[in-house]
């Protein structure tokens, strides 16, 4: 324990390493928990051009591009932080959730930096990097309400702590990008289909089209798209001459009527579990790039008297970044990973285990960091 004691008085700088899905990326992070954290550098290379003709992300071609772009990837980054690898603290990848083939490519590239440099590993899961982002940018403190909002996941959660999460809520089909994804293309837009949808919606009717607001007054935070995806393809088949453009608006109203919908019962959920606690709603993944679903949850938290933490744009979409600070907050406790780890497809938020020096088991803590 002492080794751990030593490593939470002094900045931790970890090499971070992204590769779950089209997003090849490296980033190199300095700083401390609760954050915020200082981000000396942040390569990230979207593969959408590769992935656009094909509508949607092709797992081969993302494995296969990650292995070409990685290597100079890791290069830039260290190169801009002004750092080489033995002197970084440690080295962290996404581990999963994710493509299985991408996420290998990362997760392998990192164990034989650490091998080289001989520097601990972090096999960081992808969602908490996502939700661990708002200490990284503004040092957000512990407890708070997460919205996770992307191509794949999209869930309401309390953010106890490192590896403490309370579901609140989840889709039961869609996740909210995915909808995104799927509306654009029945409307002939291109991958990636928010961006799209949203510029499309600013010159439309929202009221055009009567849409679903699937899971409207439930009692639980769950969420449902699949149903609203079936009504415009109805509207888009039966209405040949819609204006797409009230098509797209129309959607995205409904998708905001769900979204603050759901995250009204989860604020209220969690004010009930956290009486005493500070009242924050943290917004991550891709779709928080969306300033409709910006500005309705900066409303709706004002009404709720929460206040709101949303990570700039470039943070909420996949990056490095994320992946190298949550590498220091799971350091900071004194957890490092068995070069052994295993990628993982799957591997949802309630399968870690809760992090702290109180509960981390020793076998965990094996391998121990070099001090610089
Ligand atoms: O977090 P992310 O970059 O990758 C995943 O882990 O999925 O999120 C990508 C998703 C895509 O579905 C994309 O259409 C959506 O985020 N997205 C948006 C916007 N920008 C990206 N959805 C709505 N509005 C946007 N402006
Ligand atoms: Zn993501």
């Amino acid at each position: 324990m002492d080794a751990i004691t030593g490593v939470r008085d002094r900045p931790f700088t970890v090499l971070g390493i992204e590769t779950s899905c089209d997003e090849t990326a490296a980033a190199v992070v300095r700083g401390n928990p609760p954050g915020p954290g200082e981000i000396l550098s942040n390569i990230v290379i979207s593969q959408i051009e590769e992935h656009r003709p094909f509508g949607g992300v092709v797992p081969e071609i993302a494995a296969r591009s990650h292995v070409e772009l990685l290597d100079g990837v890791v290069e830039r980054a260290l190169g801009q932080a002004r750092i080489t690898l033995s002197n970084v603290d440690a080295v962290a990848a996404t581990a999963g959730p994710g493509l299985i083939g991408a996420v290998m490519v990362g997760l392998t590239t990192a164990k034989a930096l650490a091998l080289a440099a001989h520097k601990p590993l972090i096999a960081v899961n992808h969602l908490e990097a996502h939700a661990l982002t708002a200490r990284l940018t503004s040092g957000a403190a512990f407890p708070f309400v997460l919205l996770l909002v992307s191509g794949g996941h999209c869930q309401l959660l309390a953010v106890e702590g490192v590896g403490r999460y309370r579901p609140y809520g989840t889709t039961i089909d869609d996740a909210v990008g995915e909808a995104f994804d799927k509306t654009a293309k029945l409307l002939g837009l291109p991958y990636p289909g928010g961006p799209a949808i949203e510029n499309l919606a600013k010159h439309g009717n929202p009221r055009g089209f009567p849409l679903p607001r699937p899971m409207l007054g439930r009692d639980n935070a769950d969420f449902s798209f699949a149903g609203l995806k079936t009504a415009v393809r109805h509207v888009v088949r039966t209405s040949p001459s819609a204006n797409p453009a009230d098509v797209a608006a129309s959607f995205q109203s409904a998708v905001m009527d769900v979204v603050r919908d759901r995250t009204c019962v989860a604020l209220r959920r969690f004010r009930a579990d956290f009486p005493g606690g500070g009242c924050r709603l943290v917004i991550a993944g891709g779709v928080a790039a969306n300033t409709a679903l910006r500005h309705t949850l900066q409303r709706l938290c004002v009404e709720e008297n929460f206040a709101i933490s949303i990570p700039r744009p470039d943070l909420c979409t996949d990056n490095a970044a994320m992946v190298a600070w949550a590498g220091i907050e799971r350091s900071q406790c004194g957890w490092f990973d068995d070069i052994a780890v295993a990628p993982r497809a799957r591997w949802p938020l309630q399968d870690l285990v809760a992090c702290g020096p109180h509960t981390a088991p020793k076998s965990e803590t094996a391998i121990e960091p070099q001090a610089q």
